[in-house]
């Protein structure tokens, strides 16, 4: 008989947005006249940028033409992609990427998720926590960890833990660490981390030889100068960080899929045999064998966010949801919750009230006021007493919402 990847029985029952759908529907059955508002799963509620509509169009016509139509395409991404990003999100800002260091995707979860894939086993994985669950579950598949213990931490796992006494800023690890993720913007959280603090990180790595997974899927959610939009804005990044960038929550791209990654030539791991590999050439060998490349169609859509339309309708669609977000952490804030996030990044962070658990609070939240969020512990045990709400409903649902917690629940 055909034998299973065990890591599999390793983890927890279902993926965290999975199980939270689970719940949903059920209430929704015993409750069918429920008027529920949904700001658990971080998932976009407005259209798509009229001028990535527009380029869609025009390649779906493309398409319909013997001269103008494509098949396969670079599974590395077009041109005009991965030129239109380098330059409006890395040489403008003084970072100099070359066009065999980005590889266009899918989406930033594929990639955080199989990124593990071109690492040895044996490396020491380090996760903030909480933590977005991709980073440790495509771990735990692999094998990298061991079983999932009493306390909630996996095995062989470094936990970084950030709540409100660290500000939600991860201590450098004591033990060598050889895989560091790090997500900023934050997810969960909403927080960010500044330049010093990235800079500790990357000296970090650079001493350790160690290769930090940067996260940058809500990079177009920060406000504030301070907090570098990409970690190669951080001097020496470029030896030792893997990028992550998404169209998903810049541009609405949830259902479209966009993304990608940016792997510099100079990030290099050992061999068995003691040689230096550049992790470029491995994904390179990686994406050629398992990926056929985005959708032209949705690669030009992507494409047209850099153009002067585009940039200007991006920059009214992230300020839709920052004003949910604003509107969120002002409700909360006034209903008598104490708040962290959501002035960088659609997220908002709450402290649950009177100390609830936070799968406690997501059951009152659904019961009493039909609203849906994400239990912290979700995203791991210092997630503990924390509960996450998205910015990213629709404005008038967002209102209703935050009506209901400063009126209608009850503490
Ligand atoms: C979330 O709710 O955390 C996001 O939807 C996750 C994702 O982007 O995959």
């Amino acid at each position: 008989m055909a034998t299973i990847n065990d890591n599999y029985l390793k983890l927890a029952g279902s993926y965290l947005f999975a199980e939270i759908g689970r719940r949903v529907a059920a209430f929704k059955e015993a409750n069918p006249q429920a008027d529920i508002i949904r700001l658990g799963i971080g998932d976009v509620t407005q259209p798509l940028p009229a001028a990535c509509i527009e380029a869609m169009h025009k390649a779906v016509d493309e398409l319909s033409h013997a001269e103008t139509f494509r098949g396969y395409g670079p599974e590395q991404g077009y041109s005009f992609l991965t030129d239109a990003i380098i330059e409006n999100n890395y040489t403008k800002r003084g970072i100099s990427i070359d066009s065999d260091e980005i590889f266009v995707s899918d989406g930033s979860k594929s990639d955080c998720g199989n990124i593990q894939e071109i690492f040895g086993l044996d490396n020491k994985v380090a996760i903030t926590d909480p933590v977005y669950p991709v980073y440790l579950d495509t771990n735990v598949m692999a094998g990298r960890t061991g079983t999932l213990q009493a306390d909630g931490h996996f095995e062989g796992v470094t936990y970084l833990p950030c709540d409100a006494s660290n500000n939600f800023a991860p201590e450098l690890p004591k033990e060598h660490v050889d895989m560091i993720y790090l997500c900023c913007p934050n997810n969960p959280t909403g927080t960010t981390l500044s330049r010093a603090e990235l800079k500790k990180w990357v000296d970090y790595a650079r001493e350790n030889q160690s290769v930090i997974l940067f996260d940058a899927a809500y990079a177009a959610y920060i406000t504030e100068e301070d907090v570098p939009r990409s970690i190669y804005e951080i001097e020496g990044a470029k030896d030792v960080a893997i990028e992550f960038r998404s169209f998903s929550k810049t541009a609405g791209f949830t259902g479209t899929r966009c993304g990608y990654t940016i792997i510099p030539k100079t990030v290099k791991g050992r061999a068995a045999d003691g040689t230096l590999v550049e992790f470029n050439k491995l994904w390179n060998r990686r994406h050629t064998t398992k990926f056929n490349g985005t959708a032209y169609i949705v690669q030009r859509g992507a494409a047209a966010i850099y153009t002067p339309e585009g940039q200007q309708q991006v920059k009214e669609l992230v300020g839709y949801y920052m004003e949910n977000a604003r509107i969120i952490r002002e409700g909360l804030e006034a209903a008598g919750i104490t708040a962290y996030g959501g002035v960088n990044a659609p997220y908002i962070w709450l402290k649950t009230p009177n100390g609830m658990s936070s799968w406690d609070f997501f059951d009152k939240l659904l019961t009493e006021v039909n609203i849906v969020g994400t239990p912290g512990a979700g995203f791991g045990p210092c997630g503990e007493g924390y509960f996450r709400l998205t910015a990213f409903g629709d404005r008038e649902n967002t209102l209703r919402a935050v009506e209901r917690i400063k009126n209608k629940l009850r503490f």
